[in-house]
């Protein structure tokens, strides 16, 4: 049984960057085939980091294969299910066997740290066991170190992810690992994929896909009815079955926004934070029986229903929605804080917790072209943070792209109001860039300003998509600008209708 892998879990694997995995496909001593390579392949690739170093690899792949071979038995005998199960619990047993054993070296080693600080030294500098114990004490510190690494952690969560089935969607291509907790349509949409269903709970028959390879168990009644030739063609419902080994399907996904349909929703209020001067971080919960269905970068109707304005009508406004598709009863909004807008003002100074929202949306196009093989440059000005975090969030989570690059464009410092978030993912993802960029706000500056960015940390834009969220006028005078510096028109992405344009001069 060979694995596909995408390039970020094949370098996570062996411990190398996800370039060298890269650098070793442009050599052609790595086979990559639709954006994954073979578990073999990397070995054949990278034999030094998998036979020396890697031991753990050499481990879990006896683990796979003593699992897949237990499970071939068992399957002989009719009880797969139970047979994998088995062998997890046997799995567990040796970690916590691991788990045990070195514990107990750990308080053999601290009781040996504590006999030597008790045992009385010379002061004679050549008495050899001054020297004994300075060895002693550093051969501790490098292996604490090496503890806090925790390869036990590290050996079970790749255990887990191997053993937990891997679905693939046809024709996206896309890939999600399913929990057995889950059902394949649950997995599915906590990966951020924009997958078709209705009622989510076997009725209206939208959630449908076709069993190309694989095996999945029944979950929950389901009152639709398949037609005959649907039958024969292996069809079923993703909201009622979950996956028992690594499957192929084939699925309508939505591919654009207007595959997204109208909704209205009921929201309440979880939280609000102030984020520095000018922003208010809002969070709205759904109901766990509801979900929003959206693409990361589009935005929502948010009314207040509590709240009126004189004329009696509901306090509304829309906003893009800054956090992941793959999070739908969880929803995150950047709201500016402005003079003499009542939105702001009570979402500022009057909104209480649990409060309702009513939501409705989404609209907006600014959405990721996931079927293009090119690298992502993003460009935020200002708010237009939000719409590029969950573009950012869902790009990442599907490990769409071989690089991403952020550009977040302010007046000041404190307006990088998430900064902390975006250095971390620059710090965890070694195809992660953030640089912030400080500018006056006049537009031709701005402009100026990002293309000597791009001149300078970019060769050439040939194979980049650029998502740029910034004010109307801001993205009619970049779009000239970029086009003569080398990027097509078609990979231009903008988004303007957000809150920003009153900070420019
Ligand atoms: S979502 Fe309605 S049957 Fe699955």
């Amino acid at each position: 049984m060979d694995r596909h892998l995408s390039l970020s879990q094949a370098a996570r694997l062996i411990g190398v960057k996800r370039k060298d995995v890269q650098k070793k496909i442009q050599e052609n001593k790595l086979k990559v085939m639709e954006g994954t390579v073979v578990l073999s392949d990397l070995k054949r690739a990278f034999p030094d980091a998998l036979y020396e170093d890697n031991t753990m690899l050499e481990k879990m792949e006896k683990n796979m294969r003593d699992a897949v071979h237990k499970m071939a038995q068992s399957e002989r005998e009719g009880s797969h299910i139970d047979a994998l199960s088995r062998r997890l619990l046997k799995l567990n047993k040796e970690l916590a066997d691991e788990r045990n054993r070195a514990s107990q070296m750990e308080e053999l080693l601290d009781s040996m740290k504590q006999k030597f600080l008790s045992i009385k030294l010379s002061t004679d500098e050549d008495n050899p066991f001054n020297e004994i114990k300075d060895w002693f004490n550093e051969s501790l510190i490098s292996l604490d170190d090496e503890i806090n690494i925790s390869p036990l952690q590290q050996m079970e969560e790749q255990i887990k992810q191997f053993m937990q089935p891997h679905i693939r969607l046809l024709p996206s291509r896309h890939n999600y690992i399913s929990d057995k907790s889950e059902t394949l349509l649950e997995s599915a949409l906590r990966s951020g994929l924009a997958v078709d269903y209705g009622c989510n709970n076997g009725k209206c028959g939208k959630c449908k896909a076709k069993l190309i390879s694989g095996q999945v168990e029944k979950t929950a009644h389901q009152d639709y009815i398949f037609s005959s030739s649907e039958k024969s063609q292996g069809y079923i419902l993703t909201c009622s079955n979950t996956a028992i080994s690594d499957i192929t399907l084939e699925t309508e996904e939505a591919v654009s926004a207007d595959d997204i349909p109208l909704q209205t929703l009921s929201a309440k209020i979880k939280n609000s934070q102030r984020l520095g001067d000018h922003i208010i971080k809002l969070a709205l919960k759904l109901p766990r029986s509801q979900r929003l269905r959206f693409m990361a970068g589009q935005h929502l109707e948010l009314n207040l229903n509590n709240h009126t304005r004189e004329d009696g009508s509901t306090i509304n406004a829309e906003y893009s929605i800054a956090s992941c598709p793959c999070e739908p009863h969880n929803l995150e909004f950047h709201i500016p804080v402005q003079e003499n807008e009542p939105f702001s003002e009570i979402i500022l100074n009057h909104l209480k917790k649990d409060e309702p929202v009513t939501l409705t949306g989404p609209s907006g196009s600014f959405v990721l072209d996931e079927d293009s093989p090119n690298s992502l440059i993003f460009v935020a000005w200002d708010t237009g943070f939000a719409p590029v975090r969950s573009l950012i969030e869902h790009a990442i989570s599907l490990d769409l792209a071989e690089n991403i690059h952020l550009y977040w464009i302010t007046t000041k410092v404190e307006n990088h109001y998430l900064d902390n978030l975006c250095r971390s993912w620059n710090d965890a993802l070694d195809n992660f860039s953030y640089t912030p960029v400080l500018s006056e706000p006049k537009t031709d500056i701005v402009a100026t300003t990002l293309i000597q960015h791009l001149h300078d940390e970019h060769s050439h834009l040939l194979n980049f998509d650029l998502y740029i969220a910034a004010p109307g006028h801001l993205n009619q005078h970049l779009k000239p600008l970029l086009i003569s510096h080398g990027i097509k028109s078609q990979n231009l992405y903008f988004e303007s209708t957000f809150h920003g344009d009153e900070i420019f001069d």
